[in-house]
C-alpha cells in the first residue's frame, strides 16, 4: 500500500477532483514517475539523468520531501508535476529550499505549478514552522515565482549552464493567508 498523503485537490466543487497534490515517499510507485518527469522537463536539457543527480547531490533525495500532482488516467495515475522541499541544511536552520519544480510540458499554464508550490508553502510555514523558503529559479521561470509573492534576493548566476536567481519567501502566498 503506497504511503501517500493527499494534501489538496484541484477542480470545481461540483466536479470530481481531477488533480491531486500528494506528498510521497521514495518507495511510492509514483516516485519513479516523478523521476521520469524531472528527467524529461529539467535534467535531460542539461545532460543529466536522475543517477547523475543522486551522485552530485548525495543524500538529497532521502532528505527531501517529495510532492507530486497526480491526474487520473485510464492507464493509471499519472504524475503531471513534482517538486521537492529540502529541509534546512547547515547553519540556516529555519530556511527550507524548494527544488526540482517541474510541470509536464502538456499541462503547463493550468495552475498546477501554483498549487504545488502553495502546498509546499503551507507545509513549510505551517507544520515545519520555517521562517523562510528559497529556491534557485531559472530566469525564465521568475514571473511564476513573483506571482506567488516570492522576491529575488541575488544577482543572476549560472547553475548547470542556465541563468538563475535566488528567490525567497518569508511568509505564505496571500492566497494561503486567512482573510485575503
Ligand atoms: C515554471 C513552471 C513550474 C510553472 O508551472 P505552471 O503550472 O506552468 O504554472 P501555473 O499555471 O501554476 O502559473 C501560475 C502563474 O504564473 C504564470 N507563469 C507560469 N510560468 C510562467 C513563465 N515561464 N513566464 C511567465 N509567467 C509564468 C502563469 O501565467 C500564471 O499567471 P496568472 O496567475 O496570471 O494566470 C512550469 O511551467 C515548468 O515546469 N516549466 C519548465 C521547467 C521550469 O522552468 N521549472 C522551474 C525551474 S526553477
Amino acid at each position: 500500500m503506497p504511503r501517500a498523503l493527499n494534501v489538496g485537490t484541484i477542480g470545481a466543487p461540483s466536479e470530481p477532483p481531477v488533480i491531486r497534490i500528494r506528498r510521497i515517499q521514495l518507495d511510492d510507485p509514483l516516485y519513479p514517475k516523478a523521476c521520469a518527469l524531472r528527467e524529461a522537463v529539467l535534467l535531460r536539457s542539461v545532460g543529466w539523468t536522475m543517477d547523475d543527480y543522486r551522485r552530485e547531490m548525495p543524500g538529497r533525495e532521502e532528505a527531501s520531501e517529495h510532492y507530486v500532482a497526480v491526474a487520473d488516467h485510464p492507464r493509471g495515475p499519472q504524475v503531471i508535476a513534482c517538486a521537492c522541499l529540502i529541509p534546512p541544511e547547515g547553519d540556516d536552520e529555519r530556511a527550507g529550499k524548494v527544488a526540482q519544480v517541474c510541470v509536464d510540458s502538456q499541462r503547463q499554464g493550468e495552475g498546477v505549478g501554483r498549487r504545488l508550490i502553495t502546498t509546499i508553502e503551507a507545509r513549510a510555514f505551517g507544520e515545519l514552522a520555517l521562517e523562510q523558503l528559497y529556491c534557485h529559479a531559472q530566469v525564465e521561470a521568475l514571473p511564476f515565482y513573483e506571482k506567488l509573492g516570492w522576491r529575488s534576493s541575488s544577482n543572476e548566476f549560472m547553475e548547470a549552464g542556465i541563468p538563475h536567481r535566488k528567490m525567497v519567501l518569508f511568509e505564505p502566498s496571500a492566497a494561503l493567508r486567512p482573510g485575503e
